[in-house]
């Protein structure tokens, strides 16, 4: 680390006892000068205890940063640039969530944290790509209805003896769908000696043309244990930045070069100094959706 943009940061960060929390997807620099890098699992499990720091910086997108201040409504949670939106997290708004609810009354209802608070707040519980499969099977329901990522729920519905009804119809993360089963068939001739990893936002062939189809902390994780010298990875382009930091050792290889995940890349070094000076943007959400979305995020914390 070197830049003055960094240290400036971090000098601010000790005055106003903030912490920078920032998702595996962020870039390089932002990497550097986060407290701590994770996956959404490991990013909401942080922020639930987080009580000895008055301001967070987070460095993803929406729907982590509300996680962060459901979790912490009376702290400021603070987003460099608020316009860092996931796309795939709106794809399920709460009147089509509610609609489905009532077609399926004897259904369970588990949303992927990549959902609106709105929405998040009539789940049953919420799940990460971390732990969907684990808290698929904590429910007693046997019918599912599961949003808004289909190829999740098609990977959940894979592995476990319940009916996974996906919503809505074509609910998906627009970064995963650009892999194509021709970018897995390459890269096994290109790296013969390769163990190809995707993301569970992956088309589900693409998840079945893989070795193994883990979250990102669950990539880091693998590949730290695992012998094999060399990886093809396939999810978001600054995963590699991320695994190289960690585990310098090996040899990664991106299924796509061209996988970015565009408003994961908002928040630059500057809009993260001018977020510590402002103290601003805000992230902020209705009290009663705060109170209800937080039960499902404690419920899911618990399994
Ligand atoms: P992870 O929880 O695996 O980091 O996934 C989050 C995400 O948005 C992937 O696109
Ligand atoms: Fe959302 Fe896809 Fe970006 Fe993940 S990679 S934050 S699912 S748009």
């Amino acid at each position: 680390m070197s830049s003055t943009l960094q240290e400036e940061i971090l000098k601010l960060k000790e005055e106003k006892n903030a912490i920078i929390l920032a998702h595996n997807y962020q870039p390089g620099e932002v990497q550097e000068i986060a407290d701590f890098l994770g996956d959404s699992l490991e990013l909401c499990i942080k922020a639930s205890k987080i009580d000895d720091k008055d301001l967070v910086i987070f460095c993803g997108v929406d729907f982590m940063a509300e996680t962060a201040y459901i979790l912490n409504p009376d702290k400021k949670i603070l987003i460099p640039d608020i316009a860092a939106e996931c796309p795939m997290a709106h794809m399920l708004p709460e009147e089509e969530l509610l609609k489905a609810k009532k077609e399926h009354s004897d259904a369970g209802v588990i949303l992927y944290v990549n959902s609106i608070a709105e929405s998040k707040q009539h789940a049953d519980t919420l799940c990460t790509s971390a732990n969907a499969v684990k808290v698929t099977e904590s429910l007693p329901h046997d019918k599912i209805l599961f949003g808004p990522d289909n190829n999740l729920a098609n990977h959940v519905s894979q592995r476990v003896n319940k009916e996974i009804i996906p919503i809505p119809n074509g609910g998906h993360c627009y970064v995963h769908k650009l892999f194509h089963i021709e970018d897995v068939e390459l890269k096994r001739k290109e790296y013969p000696n390769a163990e190809i990893i995707c993301h569970p936002e992956c088309d589900i062939e693409i998840q079945n043309a893989c070795d193994k189809v883990l979250s990102t902390g669950g990539m880091l994780k693998y590949i730290a244990e695992s012998d094999n010298e060399e990886f093809v990875i396939g999810t978001e382009i600054d995963m590699i930045t991320r695994i190289n930091k960690e585990i310098p050792n090996k040899k990664l290889y991106p299924l796509l070069e061209g996988a970015i995940c565009e408003t994961m890349k908002l928040h630059t070094l500057e809009k993260i100094r001018d977020c510590l000076v402002n103290e601003s943007p805000q992230i902020t959400l209705p009290a009663n959706v705060t109170k209800k979305s937080k039960k499902t995020i404690e419920y899911m914390l618990n399994v």
